[in-house]
């Protein structure tokens, strides 16, 4: 199919309105080749670097070739499984899974999408403690699913008729609004550790340790939503790590699967997984847990799990933290503040109009951002944990030209 082609069908049957979005925004892109950090428009004519990773799916970049060499070598003995036997591949990724978690947490429950994985969480807390109310934040995403979906913002749901009784949110990083959210029938609260969609808000230093203290005097339980900050994204192996607090459950996506194999995990209290000894089989995936994902997922832990790993991403992190600094000085005062833990990282701007044009005017200077879709001021930037230094400075210097245009614009506007 020639490019055009492709782009009607996908218009005529796929989605029309993403066509439209996107053709109004001026990025003309349909996904081609794509290998470590960068992507090529279908055409090839132009490439981008990744900096949003599709929120962190994409941490080792694009066909990572070891685990491209691990799926191959799988799949001349392995298929998806049979989720009701025991399997070898889920044992080793569970116990590679409760190895860089917190002690005492060595159940996994596996799942497909994180929105399945955050319903999986749910159900788990309010089996465990026979409660039903889950208190989530404001502006928050957790997933599309029936649970997940209602703990997220209100955008996502009430166009669906997808609101639950039960479900109630307060504003992030707001320790007080929690406590007085809590009640003698709340289950569970469930943070996404930092809210992407939300535009990167780094909470306090105390705030989860707050958390914690007040879950733990109510009898709730603590979900942390990992999708996102999980495996290295925040400089540490789990980003809660950085706030010293053991949450009860995990929930690990997204980069999980390697881009390569839908892979999704429930990291589990122990007590939390008697849960399922009455019946074992009353929580069911098909696929969640697949032999094959289960294969990538490991040679994903095994890349994440290097020394050497976890220092470079705080290296880059550095490096963008010197460089967005830089660009603040010169840029100022339309970009205020870089939101970083790691490269768990948005640029907050002054306004809401600049998020979606610096996504425009990145694409035109060849990166590929995302402003956050709950606060448009902010650009979410999430380049691949891998790469190399003179990457990050060519990131930079196309960050630069994106503020240039984007400046030039916002003032010849107003
Ligand atoms: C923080 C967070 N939680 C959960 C999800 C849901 O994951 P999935 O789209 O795989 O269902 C997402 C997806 O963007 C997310 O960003």
């Amino acid at each position: 199919m020639t490019k055009q082609e492709i782009v009607e069908s996908y218009s005529r049957h796929v989605s029309a309105g993403k066509v439209k979005f996107f053709q109004e925004a001026g990025i003309d892109f349909v996904f081609g080749k794509r290998e470590g950090p960068y992507v090529w428009d279908i055409d090839g004519a132009h490439r981008l670097i990744n900096c949003h990773s599709n929120g962190g799916v994409f941490n080792l970049g694009h066909r990572h070739p070891e685990i491209i060499q691990a799926m191959r070598d799988a799949l001349d003995s392995l298929d998806i499984g049979n989720h009701h036997f025991v399997s070898e591949q889920k044992a080793i990724l569970a116990q590679m899974l409760a190895e860089k978690s917190p002690p005492g947490m060595d159940c996994v429950v596996f799942g497909v999408s994180g929105g399945e994985s955050i319903d999986t969480a749910i159900k788990i807390a309010r089996k465990a403690t026979g409660r039903r109310g889950i208190v989530s934040a404001q502006g928050g995403y957790h997933g599309h699913t029936g649970l997940a979906i209602a703990a997220g913002d209100v955008r996502y749901r009430e166009p669906f008729y997808a609101s639950l009784p039960d479900f109630s949110q307060v504003p992030f990083n707001d320790a007080n609004a929690l406590q007085q959210a809590l009640h003698d029938n709340t289950a569970a609260v469930l943070f996404e550790t930092i809210p992407a969609t939300l535009g990167m808000p780094i909470p306090d230093e105390h705030f989860y340790r707050q958390v914690k203290a007040a879950c733990e005097k109510n009898g709730s339980l603590l979900i942390m939503d990992e999708v996102q900050t999980g495996l290295g994204r925040t400089g540490m192996f789990w980003g809660i790590e950085h706030y010293r607090t053991i949450p009860d459950m995990i929930v690990t996506a997204k980069g999980l699967g390697g881009g390569l194999y839908p892979m999704t995990a429930v990291i589990v209290q122990n007590e939390l997984a008697r849960v399922f000894d009455e019946d074992p089989f009353a929580h069911i995936s098909t696929i969640g847990g697949a032999d094959i994902g289960c294969v990538v997922a490991q040679k994903v832990i095994e890349i994440s799990s290097q020394p050497e790993f976890l220092s470079h991403v705080n290296a880059l992190a550095e490096l963008f933290s010197r460089g967005v600094a830089g660009l603040i000085a010169k840029y100022s005062p339309f970009l205020l503040e870089f939101r970083q833990k790691g490269l768990m990282s948005g640029l907050k701007m002054a306004r809401p109009e600049l998020g979606p044009l610096m996504t425009r005017t990145s694409f035109d200077a060849g990166l590929l951002c995302i402003y956050a879709g709950n606060d448009p001021s902010a650009l979410q930037f999430l380049p691949p944990l891998n790469i190399e230094f003179s990457v990050a400075e060519e990131i930079l210097e196309r960050l630069d030209t994106a503020f240039r245009e984007a400046v030039k614009i916002v003032k010849t506007d107003s």
